[in-house]
């Protein structure tokens, strides 16, 4: 049997999981995305192009590997096909495309629910992407959703009336415009056609894979910090991005997980609200947000930055079982003269390695920083970790030294090939 190799963010996400994805993807037979939706943008760099996935599992780009979204996705059919366009319209096959018949469908009002939702909460928003993805979930989890498969069939029309009537209801107590069924109905039933011969059972075809001896790569979206259960609640995405969400978005079991990379960069970001305490609002977050080029794939905005924080990385090995670590962005801190490296909290004078994602208690610990050396000089075209300049191999070991699991990838520049590989 073949293993199930995942991928997962260890932060706050965009922590450079789309090019590391890339690289293994060649090797697996099977790519699939197991929780999130189109809030999620991964960038990958191909001779010179940007490729921005915000759906489709990246994987699609090796040809042969089968791309598979998983049932624990929340699908906006209009950003699919739009996906599915431009990759067809860049020469990329999307023949093994594959789309569970159990992931849910994001329809406007989901999207116009967020946004209202966010502009309620006033100073206490979250920040979301307002792509729908929070009220998608709530749909799935209050039995009112509509499955892929339900999407595809005649019982579309039906279901789709009975919630935009609901929702308008809502929209009108809050003097927003009620939305038009019959239009959203038609114009959703000519998607449901484009995207029909994609939807297949998942959960076989990936025990088949497993079976056939097939190696298969778990697309990890969103990240660890961003958990319904294990993030910063409230400020947290609408589903669990860690290891359960593998399982319950996929249907695989827990034995059949393989490697699971902790993505993260040799510096930290966060888009939206919420706590962090190593950030840094100021001239060197701003400067780490231009070396960095830390700007939303997705939304566009500009990601708050700071320094690495070892407590919420151990936190992230914890939850998820990490076995190797993928730094991305070496490159990037290497340009700063001097480097932070957070290794405990400070809190009520004992310091400690145990993450909390209690705001309050949180506010009241205060980062232990160890300052390292930069200025790492050009490392793109290094293809050894004994290669890079020995300042950069001691900000490394003290990393893995702190968190107890070996590096396996290091990202020394944006493009493909600009990475060591460990593993
Ligand atoms: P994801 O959401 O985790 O897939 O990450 P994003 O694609 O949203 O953001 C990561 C950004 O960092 C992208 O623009 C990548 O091209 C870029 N990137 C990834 N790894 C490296 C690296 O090692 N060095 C540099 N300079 N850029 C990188
Ligand atoms: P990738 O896969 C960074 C953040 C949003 C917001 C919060 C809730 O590219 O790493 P949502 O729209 O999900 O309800 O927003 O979660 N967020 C992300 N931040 N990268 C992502 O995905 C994100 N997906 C959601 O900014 O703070
Ligand atoms: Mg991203």
């Amino acid at each position: 049997m073949a293993r199930v190799d995942v991928v997962i963010g260890s932060f706050f996400g965009d922590e450079g999981k789309g090019k590391i994805i890339d690289y293994l993807s060649s090797n697996a037979k099977v790519s699939v995305r197991c929780s999130g939706g189109n809030n999620a943008g991964h960038t990958i760099n191909v001779d010179g192009k940007k490729y921005a996935f915000h759906l489709i599992p990246s994987g699609i780009l090796n040809k042969g590997t089968k791309a598979v979204i998983g049932n624990g996705v929340v699908i906006d059919p209009k950003v699919l096909i739009t996906e599915i366009n431009e990759l067809k319209a860049n020469g990329i096959s999307v023949d093994n495309l594959y789309i569970s018949t159990k992931a849910h469908i994001i329809l406007p009002y989901h999207i116009t629910l967020d946004k209202l939702l966010e502009e309620n909460r006033g100073k206490n928003k979250i920040g979301t992407t307002c792509r729908g993805i929070g009220p998608a979930y709530c749909d799935k989890f209050e039995r009112s959703g509509i499955r892929v498969e339900d999407f595809i069939s005649p019982k579309f029309s039906e279901l789709a009336l009975i919630n935009i009537e609901n929702k308008n209801k809502i929209f009108e107590c809050y003097g927003y415009e009620k939305l038009n069924a019959k239009e959203i109905i038609a114009e959703y039933q000519e998607y449901a056609k484009i995207l029909a011969p994609y939807v297949t059972d998942t959960v076989n075809l990936l025990h088949n894979a497993m079976e056939n001896g097939e190696k298969i790569l778990c697309e990890g979206a969103q990240a660890t910090l961003l958990d319904i259960d294990f993030g910063t609640y409230p400020f947290v995405t609408s589903s669990n991005p860690t290891i359960g969400g593998v399982l319950t978005g996929t249907g695989v079991g827990p034995r059949d997980i393989g490697e699971v990379y902790g993505v993260l960069k040799a510096y930290s970001s966060r888009v939206g609200e919420g706590p962090y305490i190593t950030e840094q609002n100021n001239e060197i977050g701003d400067l780490i947000r231009e070396l960095g080029h830390e700007y939303g794939t997705t939304t566009k905005r500009p990601r708050r930055c700071g320094w690495l924080d070892l407590v919420a990385l151990k936190y992230a090995v914890r939850i998820n079982g990490i076995t190797g670590l993928a730094v991305n962005h070496v490159d990037t801190i290497g340009k700063l003269e001097k480097i932070k490296l957070c290794v405990g909290y400070e809190h009520d004078g004992k310091i400690d390695m145990n993450y909390s994602t209690n705001a309050e208690y949180i506010n009241t610990c205060s980062p232990v920083y160890e300052e390292f050396e930069g200025n790492f000089g050009d490392i793109s075209t290094i293809k050894s970790r004994s290669e890079l300049p020995e300042k950069a191999q001691k900000y490394l070991s003290r990393i893995e030294e702190v968190v107890g699991v070996p590096i396996k990838f290091i990202g020394t520049g944006a493009e493909r090939e600009s990475m060591i590989v460990e593993a």
